[in-house]
């Protein structure tokens, strides 16, 4: 099969393609014939040399992807055999062929394209662990994320809306803030113009917000503490602007803060295949009833790996960038 891949870190121009063998289903594994595959802000972290796949992972990025199942493991129900899913990998998705775990699918309605599918599980996982489970927004709440019109960013507008949220975003430029009002946040601040905690204040009426969603920790902890509400959370996802950050335990006490955080690919087997079918039960019949698409940026084919990944670091896109396997 075709895979990109890299054989050192470095730039977008490592990622090549490869020819390797075919992968054999394990016990509980699925065999996918790749469509699509995600690309995700990890993958570029990984190419650089500072993710590195977790123990038994394929070195080949890509931690998402849509397509149909052709082979089966053999304890996996064989009726699988044929269905269209999309699933969440440790990795391996930038290929034509791709194993995944049965229980780490989800089947992809008639009416969902292939691309748009394959552009869902990391982002839906991740936000929906972080912001409902670890973050426990509940319906009527307003929650500030950083990074309006990234992959998560956009997918945490699309679940606020669905679920009640009020969604504030931060996002470099102005641009980027209407864009990011047009998918349906309430209010997107330009950071690189005004001063998110003053903003924030001022669309809160002082309030603050219950939840803080965070990509880039380092001085905007500090920041983000004096956004939130009493009794507020505050979840880290990246560490875009430095591991250090300065906080106030004071105010964590006074103010009955809880921070929390987490990442999604190390995480067991197991703890996947829950957060799957709590998604299946809670989020998918959206997804069937086409209330929930992903918003998507561009498709690159396999061959165009490397444009992908430089296209993604520029940060000009908005939203979700994926690979094509039939394609070039
Ligand atoms: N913990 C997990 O399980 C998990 C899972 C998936 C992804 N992630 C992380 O989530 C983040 C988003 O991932 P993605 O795939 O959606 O990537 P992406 O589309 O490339 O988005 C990255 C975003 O980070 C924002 N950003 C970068 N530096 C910033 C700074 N100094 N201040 C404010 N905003 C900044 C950019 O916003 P502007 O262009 O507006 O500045 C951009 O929208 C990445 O850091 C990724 O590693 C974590």
């Amino acid at each position: 099969m075709r895979a990109a891949g890299f054989d050192a870190p470095g730039g977008p121009e490592v990622l090549s393609l490869k020819r390797l063998p075919v992968p054999e289903p394990g016990p509980g594994e699925v065999l996918v014939r790749v469509a699509f595959a995600g690309v995700n802000r990890p993958d570029v972290l990984q190419r650089m040399g500072n993710y590195p796949p977790p123990p038994g992972a394929s070195p080949i990025p890509g931690l998402e992807i849509s397509g149909e199942i052709v082979r089966a493991g053999a304890d996996v129900d064989a009726a699988l055999l044929g269905q269209k899913v999309c699933a969440l990998v440790a990795g391996g998705g930038y290929a034509e062929y791709c194993l995944a775990q049965a229980a780490h699918c989800l089947p992809v309605p008639d009416a969902l394209p292939l691309a748009e599918a394959a552009a869902i599980p990391e982002t839906l996982f991740t936000v929906w662990h972080n912001v409902f489970e670890r973050g426990w927004a509940m319906e009527g709440e307003t929650i500030l994320v950083h990074g309006g019109t990234s992959g998560i960013g956009t997918m945490a507008i699309l679940l606020g809306k669905l679920f009640d949220l009020t969604v504030i975003v931060t996002c470099g430029g102005p641009e980027k803030c209407a864009r990011a009002l047009e998918i349906g946040a309430a209010h997107a601040i330009d950071y690189k113009a005004s001063d998110f905690v003053e903003e924030v204040k001022r669309i809160t009426g002082g309030k603050g917000v219950e939840l803080v969603l965070d990509m880039v920790a380092g001085d905007y902890v500090t920041r983000n503490l004096k956004c939130l509400a009493p009794d507020g959370r505050h979840v880290t996802i990246a560490v875009q602007g430095g591991v250090d950050a300065r906080i106030n335990m004071a105010q964590v006490m006074t103010r009955r803060y809880t921070l929390t955080g987490s990442t999604l690919r190390p995480r067991s087997s197991v703890f996947k295949a829950l957060l799957a079918q709590e998604i299946a039960r809670n989020v998918w019949p959206h997804v069937e009833r086409g209330e929930l698409r992903p918003v998507m940026d561009r498709t690159f084919p396999l061959a165009e790996a490397a444009a992908a990944h430089a296209r993604m670091e520029a940060g000009e896109h908005v939203g979700k960038i994926v690979l094509e396997m039939g394609a070039g």
